[in-house]
């Protein structure tokens, strides 16, 4: 034990300068992830809609706000929402708790955040801005009448609510698109889906119960209709039939510092296309792992937390646990995404039981289910590989005709991603992909343009090269060494083209 030190004096130090703001905006939240948050203050004051509108023009977003029919606020209420780490005095049933959802999730993805919201008839508005918050903390209170127009104009557009709460989000510095004509279109074609998928997964119980409907629009400036898109649940849970006989089981711990919590371990069939397995991946092994939920909202979707080596091993790919955590006593990371777990709890899980079996016997059963269902797949011949995503539609189609007929066939995909520095293409057998490293994307198409089917001679003819190490699914070291030598290969006139750009 250190010696207690005296105090002597105090010094009164509020946060100052500019990297208050700016550490708070690099959380690490992502755009579903910071939308799911402010969705969370909708459930909490018990709203039954909610409305996502991305507001666009040409060249970029230019807003996003979200809108709800719940409780609203008045101006006291408003005046602890905006402040920072403001109302932690949450009702047990609340999803709210450190009182920083509000403020971080929107200058995670925003430099201006407004709050328009309306109680008993009375509209209440306030507005945070980074250089605000940079200069001295002042938080603006708006003008109630014009910002009662807005909100009939925003909030749930043709059948405004009597009481409920807008946030707008404006300079969204993370949503920058560059300024070719169609990088916006193709950002929203990637950025929506994402966002529905994540908010029908996270918030799947209160969608699936109807406690709550969620919808998505983007909504162009010139051209005010447009179609809310509503957000489904996807319930990683809800399978037909169990992937092996006895399972789900129930299986008990003892949470170090939280008390007994329940697992219950799923074993999911295999080669399931639903929805609810995939959840928006090409083959659902980043999804297995621990689902841990709190008040009916997904915390964490997926992950060991450390009780396994890694999170995708594609043997435990059927292997899903969902868990109950009580509403207190339990650290989540600020963006709602993670538990953050100890060793000692992480052991915890592992010796989760029954009377007979303990969660190693469980993963045991999961390994052994896929085992089972790649070995009836192999007998019944896998199925051929065609190429998929990143060749032209016209050569796919040609393609499954010539090498699979009438057949089923496996897709292997073409992605352009982060490699490393001497490596031009991988093989990621576990997500059927081909990638190609995205830092030689100008040399490997030689003066060619960019595009989602670019590159097609050099996808196709690795395609060739390894489309049957995709079907036994397993990397050897004799496979690893013809990729090493295949990549030097490609390597070297890459050099000559990085050098002949240099002069
Ligand atoms: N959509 C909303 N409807 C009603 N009240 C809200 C809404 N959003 C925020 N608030 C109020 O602002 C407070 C602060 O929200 P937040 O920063 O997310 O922290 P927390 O949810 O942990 O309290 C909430 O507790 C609530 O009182
Ligand atoms: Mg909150």
């Amino acid at each position: 034990m250190l010696k207690p030190l005296a105090t002597v004096d105090h010094m009164l130090l509020r946060p100052e300068g500019k990297g208050t703001i700016r550490a708070l905006s690099r959380i690490g939240y992502e755009l579903p992830a910071a939308i799911a948050d402010i969705i969370d203050n909708s459930i909490d004051a018990q709203a039954t809609r909610v409305e996502i509108t991305f507001l666009r023009n040409d060249r970029e977003i230019t807003s996003v706000t979200i809108a709800d029919d719940g409780r609203g606020m008045d101006m006291a209420t408003l005046r602890m929402g905006m402040q920072f780490a403001g109302r932690t005095d949450h009702d047990v049933g609340d999803l709210g708790t450190y009182g920083m959802g509000l403020k971080s999730a929107s200058f995670s993805q925003a430099k201006t955040m407004t709050v328009i919201s309306r109680q008993n008839g009375n509209v209440v508005a306030s507005r945070w801005s980074v250089e605000a918050i940079d200069n001295d903390w002042r938080c603006e209170v708006l003008d109630p009448v014009q910002a009662g127009v807005t909100f009939n104009d925003l909030c749930l557009r043709g059948k405004t609510p009597a009481s409920g709460t807008l946030v707008i989000w404006e300079r969204l510095d993370r949503l920058v698109v560059s300024q070719h004509a169609d990088a916006l279109d193709e950002f929203l074609g990637t950025a929506m889906p994402r966002l529905e998928a994540h908010l029908g997964l996270i918030f799947h119980r209160f969608l699936e119960s109807g406690a709550l409907s969620i919808s998505t629009v983007v909504r162009h400036e010139r051209r005010p209709l447009a179609l809310p898109r509503p957000v489904r649940p996807h319930n990683p849970f809800l399978y037909p039939n169990s992937g092996a006989p006895g399972w789900p089981k129930a299986l008990s711990c003892e949470f170090p510092g939280l008390g007994s919590l329940t697992l219950d371990a799923h074993i999911w069939p295999a080669g399931s296309a639903a929805d609810g397995f995939l959840l928006g991946s090409r083959k659902g092994i980043e999804f297995q792992g621990f689902y841990f939920f709190r008040n009916n909202r997904l915390i964490q979707a997926g992950g060991w937390n450390g009780a396994v080596k890694g999170n995708q091993d594609p043997e435990l790919m059927l292997a899903r646990v969902a868990i109950e955590l009580p509403p207190a006593g339990i650290d989540v990371n600020v963006q709602k995404s993670a538990l953050q777990v100890t060793a000692s709890q992480a052991q915890a899980l592992l010796a989760a039981s029954d009377s007979e079996i303990d969660l190693e016997d469980y993963l045991e059963a999961a390994r052994a289910a896929y085992r089972a269902s790649r070995r009836t797949e192999r007998s019944s011949g896998s199925p051929p590989a065609v190429p998929g995503p990143g060749i032209a539609m016209r050569v796919r189609r040609a393609a499954r005709k010539w090498i699979a007929g009438n057949r089923e066939a496996e897709e292997i995909g073409f992605a352009w991603g982060e490699l490393d520095d001497g490596q031009v293409f991988d093989l990621d057998l576990s997500e059927m992909n081909i990638v190609l490293n995205r830092k030689f994307r100008y040399e490997i198409l030689d003066g060619s343009p960019a595009s989602s089917a670019d590159a097609p001679l050099i996808k196709i003819l690795l395609f060739q090269l390894y489309k049957e190490s995709f079907a036994r699914q397993r990397s050897s070291g004799k496979l690893r060494d013809h990729v090493n030598l295949t990549n030097s290969l490609l390597f070297e006139i890459i050099k000559i083209r990085l050098k002949d750009r240099d002069e």
